[in-house]
C-alpha cells in the first residue's frame, strides 16, 4: 500500500490548477442513466471514486469511453438494475444510481451504504422521498429493493435534515416522473446546482436548485449532451490552506469564489491574506495566523469537507479555536494523529478544543478518511522533520495527483510503496 512522505518546513509559492469537482461529477455520471443518447463531460477528475462509478455503469450497461479529462457515456439500454455490496462498500456514493435507475428502468436492487469512518450516514431520507413518489420499497439480505410498476409520480418532499446526495437521487428521480415534484429544505450545495445544469441541458425543467425549494416537473425522457464539471472547492479550499499553513503566497487557478465564501471568510478573520484575481485567489500570509473558531453547517455555512484542513490550520494558529462538526458524528479521527505530531487538542462531544502551539514535528500518522489524510498532508508541510501518512488510498479517492501538485509549488513530498 503506498504511503506519502511530506519534509516540512518549505514554503509554497506559485500557481496551481484544481480539477473537476468529485461531489458533481460523482452525480452527474450517475444521471447518465436517465437518457440514451450519448452524454459527454469535459474536466472529469481522474479519482478512484470516479473509476468506482465508471464501473458500477459499464455494470448496469454503459459504454464508457474516456480519454483523460474528457469522458463519453452511452446507455442505449439498461441490462441491469443492480448495485452490488463489493462497489457500494468501497464508495458510499454508488447509492447516486438509486433514484436514475427507478427513473429510467422502474427498478433498482442497491446494496445498503452501512456506515463509514465518519458516522452512520443512514439513506431513510432518500427512501422516503422515493416512496412518497409512488415507489414499494423493501430491504431483503442487505439490499435496498426498489420498484415502481407504473413509474414515478410527482410529490411534494419534506426533507428533516437537507442532505446532499438524499436531493440529488430525488431530484433525478423526479426529472423523468409523472407530474410535478417539490423538494423542501433541499440541500442548496453548489454540486447540486451543477448537476441540475446538466439535466436542463438535456431537457428537464428544474427551478430553484441552489435553494432550499426545489420544483421539478417530470418530462418523458432526456437527450444526450454535453457539460464541463465545475472546480472542485474542496480541493480548492485545501490549496488555500496549503498556502497558509506554510506561509506561503499561492495563486489557485478557476476558483468559483462564491462557493467558498464561508472558508474565505474564516481565513480573513484569522488575519490571512485572501483576494480574488483573474478567477482564481490569491493567498498570502502577512501575520502570525490568529485561532477562530469554526461551526460546519449546511452550504453556503464552513463546509464539514474543510474541517480537518482547517483544524491543521488552528493547531499553529495563536490562540485558542473552538471547531463544531454539526454534520457527521465521528469527523474527529485526525485528531489523534494530529496529538501525535505535538497539538494541544481536547475533543468534547462534538466539538474540538485546539489550543494553538508553535510547532509540530513530523510523526509517522495513519489517514482514516479522505479530508483527515489532507489534514495530515497539510500539518505534515508544516511540520518539523519527516511525516510518513499510511492508509493513502483514502486520498486517491479524492484528490488528483496532490503530491504533484504540491510538489510543483516547493513542497517536499512524495509517494512510496510500503511494501515494495
Ligand atoms: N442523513 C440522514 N438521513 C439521510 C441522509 C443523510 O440522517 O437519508 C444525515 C447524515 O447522516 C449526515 C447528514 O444527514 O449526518 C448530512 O449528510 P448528507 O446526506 O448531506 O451527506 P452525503 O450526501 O452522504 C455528501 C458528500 C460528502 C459531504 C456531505 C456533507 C458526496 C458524494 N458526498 O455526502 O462528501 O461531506 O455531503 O456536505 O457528495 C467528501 O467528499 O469527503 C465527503 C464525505
Amino acid at each position: 500500500m503506498d504511503k506519502i512522505i511530506v519534509t516540512g518546513g518549505e514554503r509554497l509559492v506559485g500557481e496551481v490548477s484544481v480539477s473537476g469537482a468529485k461531489n458533481s461529477a460523482l452525480p452527474i455520471l450517475a444521471s447518465t442513466l436517465l437518457s440514451k443518447g450519448d452524454q459527454t463531460l469535459f474536466n472529469v477528475p481522474s479519482l478512484v471514486d470516479v473509476k468506482t462509478i465508471l464501473k458500477l455503469l459499464q455494470g448496469l450497461g454503459a459504454k464508457v469511453v474516456s480519454e483523460q479529462e474528457t469522458c463519453t457515456v452511452s446507455f442505449s439500454s439498461i441490462t441491469h438494475c443492480e448495485a452490488p455490496y463489493d462497489l457500494v462498500k468501497t464508495m458510499r456514493a454508488s447509492i447516486l444510481v438509486l433514484g436514475p435507475l427507478v427513473a429510467r428502468f422502474r427498478e433498482a436492487r442497491v446494496s445498503l451504504p452501512g456506515g463509514c469512518a465518519i458516522g452512520a450516514r443512514p439513506i431513510n431520507l432518500h427512501l422516503m422521498g422515493l416512496e412518497k413518489m409512488g415507489a414499494d420499497i423493501r430491504i431483503e439480505h442487505g439490499y435496498v429493493i426498489v420498484k415502481a410498476k407504473k413509474g414515478l409520480h410527482g410529490a411534494r418532499i419534506p426533507l428533516d435534515i437537507p442532505t446532499v446526495t438524499g436531493t440529488e437521487n430525488l431530484m433525478m428521480a423526479a426529472v423523468l416522473a409523472n407530474g410535478t415534484t417539490v423538494i423542501e429544505n433541499a440541500a442548496c450545495e453548489p454540486e447540486i446546482l451543477d448537476l441540475a445544469q446538466f439535466l436542463v441541458k438535456r431537457g428537464a425543467r428544474i427551478r430553484g436548485a441552489g435553494t432550499e425549494t426545489i420544483t421539478i416537473e417530470g418530462v418523458p425522457r432526456l437527450d444526450g449532451g454535453e457539460y464541463t464539471i465545475m472546480p472542485d472547492r474542496i480541493e480548492a479550499g485545501t490549496f488555500l490552506i496549503a498556502g497558509a499553513i506554510t506561509g506561503g503566497d499561492l495563486f489557485v487557478k478557476q476558483v468559483p469564489h462564491h462557493t467558498l465564501e464561508a472558508l474565505i471568510g474564516k481565513l480573513k478573520e484569522s488575519g490571512i491574506e485572501v483576494k480574488g484575481k483573474d478567477g482564481g485567489l490569491h493567498v498570502r500570509v502577512l501575520d502570525k495566523v490568529k485561532a477562530v473558531d469554526i461551526k460546519t453547517m449546511p452550504y453556503p455555512g464552513f463546509p464539514t469537507d474543510m474541517q480537518a484542513q482547517m483544524m491543521s490550520l488552528m493547531v499553529l494558529s495563536s490562540g485558542l479555536s473552538v471547531i463544531t462538526e454539526m454534520i457527521f458524528e465521528n469527523r474527529f479521527t485526525h485528531v489523534s494523529e494530529l496529538k501525535r505530531m505535538g497539538a494541544d487538542i481536547k475533543v468534547q462531544g462534538n466539538h474540538a478544543i485546539v489550543q494553538g502551539v508553535k510547532h509540530l514535528s513530523g510523526a509517522p500518522v495513519m489517514a482514516s478518511d479522505l479530508r483527515a489524510s489532507a489534514c495530515l498532508i497539510l500539518a505534515g508541510l508544516a511540520a518539523e522533520g519527516e511525516t510518513e501518512i499510511s492508509r493513502i488510498y483514502h486520498l486517491d479517492r479524492g484528490y488528483e495527483r496532490i503530491e504533484k501538485k504540491l510538489s510543483q509549488l516547493g513542497a517536499k513530498i512524495c509517494r512510496v510503496k510500503d511494501h515494495p
